[in-house]
């Protein structure tokens, strides 16, 4: 494995931030991570508490809590800050007002310590945080990426998985489009295997359970909020799914993930962010694929960018 020199700061220390920032460690992707919360005790505490797990790591990565001057020479900036969340909510587009307030002042500081890497943003409604994370940063567009749907592909491939006893990488199928009510499943592109996942589920009807695609991607849709009613949060698998954007940015992967990122044309949408499948490296968002969808799934995700669209309004002061 090739180790590079790298800096991640995580601003937000709630459960998504310091379980992204540990899982950061867990796979010793970077020399550093440094902790921002607005509650400066608990980022001191989160820090201290990874210091001692680094220890019994692969990797020897300096861990500590800071204050927004370090953003100046990251290479990543992760913000998952939000406001706390009615435990009855369900529909993260009803987080803006409060996410919108956390956001501006945290690019705001971001940005004034001179910071010029990338950008992953967690905090939801994330696609339209993303957006309003990209105005106000001023950073180039392959410089700011939501999280978006990378965390539903693996959710969609958890279920898939579970049908024919594999493993969910084995799964290929993409979740675009919001991360929310209104994502689609380009199900003609999916396979198993490098067969047809249509071909895979009438082949095995048993096995499939007679299950349908827009069951599959109902469950996908419902799979956060189980959790979340649940324990309150959803955690490792967001964690996981950032973890995947930050090691191919610092490795140079080039992995495709389905990320959030600005459509300036692809799949015939504009000045939207929306995940797609899309080539991330160490710029960053390098290079956005385009899936041939079919006209039902290109119309469904037309109607996706509308969904998250007709919330930037709301983001005007
Ligand atoms: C979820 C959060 C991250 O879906 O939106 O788990």
């Amino acid at each position: 494995m090739q180790f590079k020199k790298s800096k991640v700061v995580i601003i937000g220390c709630g459960n998504v931030g310091s379980t992204t920032a540990y899982t950061i460690i867990n796979q010793g992707l970077c020399e550093e991570i440094a902790l921002i919360d607005i509650n400066k005790e608990k980022a001191v505490g989160e820090a201290l508490d990874m210091q001692h797990s680094i220890y019994f790591m692969n990797r020897n990565i300096k861990v500590y809590a800071a204050d927004y001057d370090t953003c100046k020479d990251a290479d990543i900036v992760i913000i998952t800050a939000s406001v706390p969340m009615d435990p009855h909510a369900n529909n993260r587009l009803d987080m803006l007002a409060g996410s919108k307030k956390v956001m501006k002042s945290i690019v705001k500081s971001v940005m004034g310590s001179g910071f010029n890497g990338i950008m992953i943003v967690i905090s939801n409604p994330v696609d339209v945080m993303t957006y309003y994370a990209w105005k106000l940063s001023g950073l180039p567009k392959n410089q700011v990426i939501g999280s978006g749907t990378t965390l539903d592909t693996a959710r969609l491939a958890v279920e898939i998985s579970r049908l024919f006893d594999l493993d969910s990488k084995s799964v290929s199928a993409f979740v675009m489009g919001e991360h929310g009510d209104s994502e689609i499943v380009s199900w003609h592109s999916a396979t198993i295997g490098g067969k047809s996942l249509s071909d895979v589920m009438s082949d095995n009807a048993e096995r499939a359970q007679h299950e349908t695609f827009d069951a599959l991607r109902e469950k996908t849709i419902k799979a956060g909020w189980e959790i979340f009613h649940r324990k309150g949060s959803t955690t490792y698998g967001i964690a996981a799914s950032v973890t995947a954007i930050v090691k191919s940015i610092l490795f140079n992967e080039n992995r495709i993930l389905p990320v959030s990122i600005l459509l300036e044309g692809e799949y015939g949408l504009h000045d939207v962010f929306l995940s797609v499948p899309t080539i991330i490296n160490e710029t960053g968002a390098k290079e956005i694929v385009e899936i041939k969808l079919n006209k039902e799934e290109h119309d469904a995700l037309v109607a996706s960018s509308k969904v998250v669209a007709s919330y930037y309004d709301a983001l005007k002061d």
